[in-house]
């Protein structure tokens, strides 16, 4: 069964000295999702808004990858900022910006670009973060690419989603089961919901790439793409 981490870095093993962090699903799951996004990053100019960005290794990786786009790592704890900060600086990437304090709990959420409010994305990103927060975070995330999101901007989210009210496999309810004895705030999310939120903020419905081990990534696109 899949394990979850709220705090990176809680046991004190993980920290290098200059406060880096590392995700236990990072080296597992980047690849397979920078393959969902890479075509379409690749063809975009302009900013991308990483939300709950945890240790930044995949903003760093990714802003690695994509030198033609902005990337602003965003996360509520302290020493997520921290690593997220030390890893830009490990990485020397010019376009790998400081991390900034986003908490998807408030619904009137922004982004700050260089001191600036941000403006329109090309992209949104959300990893593994659905199911370990309440409802309302999904529902200010969603809303918040409907404001932020290019005509063509893109939403990607990572993680574990029901199809139908239906896990997509016995691991994954096991896995909800003991979310939801953590905290009964969390668990995982229903793709049908999060469409339906989708819908109210003027995106597409989602398309669904398969992930390996039973996750998902959910392309969601802005208001002026319909199919
Ligand atoms: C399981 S970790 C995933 C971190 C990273 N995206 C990854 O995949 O390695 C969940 C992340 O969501 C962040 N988070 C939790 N509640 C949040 C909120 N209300 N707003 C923004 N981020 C939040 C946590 O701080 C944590 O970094």
């Amino acid at each position: 069964m899949a394990k979850f981490v709220v705090e990176f870095g809680k046991s004190g093993k993980e920290a290098a000295p200059d406060g880096r962090l590392q995700g236990p699903a990072f080296e597992r799951n980047h690849d397979a999702i920078w393959s969902t996004m890479a075509t379409f990053l690749s063809a975009q100019t302009g900013d991308v808004l990483e939300l709950g960005s945890g240790t930044g290794q995949h903003a760093t990786t990714f802003a690695g990858r994509s030198p033609q786009l902005t990337w602003w790592p965003s996360d509520i704890y302290p020493s997520h900022l921290a690593s997220i900060e030390a890893w830009r600086r490990h990485a020397g990437l010019a376009n790998l910006r400081t991390p900034q304090h986003i908490d998807l709990t408030d619904p009137a959420w922004s982004w700050t670009a260089d001191k600036q409010p941000g403006g329109v994305l090309a992209a949104m990103l959300c990893i593994n973060v659905l199911h370990i927060s309440p409802w309302r975070v999904a529902q200010n995330l969603i809303a918040g690419a409907g404001r932020y999101l290019a005509a063509d901007g893109r939403l990607f989210a990572y993680g574990p989603f029901k199809r139908s009210g239906q896990h997509t496999a016995p691991s994954n309810a096991e896995f909800d089961a003991s979310l939801r004895a953590e905290n009964p705030e969390w668990g995982v999310r229903d793709l049908d919901d999060l469409n339906a939120l989708a819908q109210a903020a003027g995106l597409t419905p989602a398309e669904i790439v398969p992930m390996p081990a039973n996750n998902l990534v959910l392309a969601f696109a802005g208001a002026g793409r319909r199919n």
